[in-house]
């Protein structure tokens, strides 16, 4: 299926509302977010600004899907428009998240588009997460700040969300370990599908899942096996 350029031709067609987007995310949305135009799904954007992505997502979803914009500004209340819901209050407070969640969640697709600063993407991916559905997309834009001190960020800055984002690599992958002290399994690789980093943009893929099994099959007969995390000290695959 080719995707549709909804995203990419959207700020030709914006109103007097003003979209804040960096312009490569337009072409992202477009590929990633194919499987989900006109679904009835349930969506949260942290962040509105003038409101200008409000029409966009709407417009990509169409009207039964279930809309939710959050912005500390009070003055994003009056942006509201029929068939969507905007709330007020901090994406850094933890109490405001988990009323979020429990009002709003759960959700298919969490997109953070709100302060940038560290603490703020890193606390609001931290209480929605257990609000994201299985299969569900957590993305985080403008990661670019993970690199501006001004933000809290830097290069390799441990307290960064692109360290953070890093270390859930290692979380995804700790069904492997082989070192139960210093890098324990974690119960996030139950949860996490996928990582992808793009320039600015990190997309985290919520996939419940099992551990995960090695097969061998021929002549149309499959074998599976664990043993890939079972075994220590491996030196080779086989
Ligand atoms: C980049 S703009 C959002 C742009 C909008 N999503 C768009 O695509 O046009 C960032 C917004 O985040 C809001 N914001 C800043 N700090 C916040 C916080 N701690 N909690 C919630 N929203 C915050 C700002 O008020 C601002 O409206």
């Amino acid at each position: 299926m080719t995707p549709s350029r909804h995203f990419q031709s959207f700020p030709a067609r914006t109103g007097n509302r003003t979209l804040f987007k960096m312009e490569h995310y337009l072409e992202i949305y477009d590929e990633m977010l194919a499987p989900y135009q006109g679904k009835d799904l349930n969506f949260l954007e942290i962040g509105i600004y003038k409101g200008g992505s409000i029409p966009m997502w709407q417009g990509f979803f169409g009207p039964t899907a279930k809309l939710t914009f959050l912005d500390i500004d009070p003055a994003c209340r009056a942006l509201q428009t029929p068939g969507t819901t905007v709330e007020i209050g901090d994406q850094s407070d933890p109490v405001f998240l988990n009323r979020i969640g429990q009002s709003h969640g759960p959700f298919d697709l969490i997109v953070d588009d709100g302060g940038h600063k560290m603490h703020q993407q890193i606390t609001s991916f931290q209480h929605l997460w257990p609000s994201l559905k299985d299969r569900g997309l957590y993305i985080v834009e403008d990661t670019h700040t993970s690199y501006w001190p001004g933000f809290g960020g830097g290069f390799r800055e441990p307290r960064s969300f692109i360290e953070f984002a890093k270390d859930l690599i290692d979380r995804m992958h700790s069904w492997y370990t082989e070192d139960d002290i210093g890098f324990p399994l974690h119960p996030m690789a139950r949860e996490i599908g996928g990582i992808r980093f793009h320039d600015s943009m990190v997309v985290i893929e919520k996939r419940l899942k099992e551990p995960p099994v090695a097969i061998t099959a021929a002549n149309g007969q499959t074998n599976r096996s664990r043993r890939m995390l079972e075994v220590r000290g491996r030196r080779s695959i086989f």
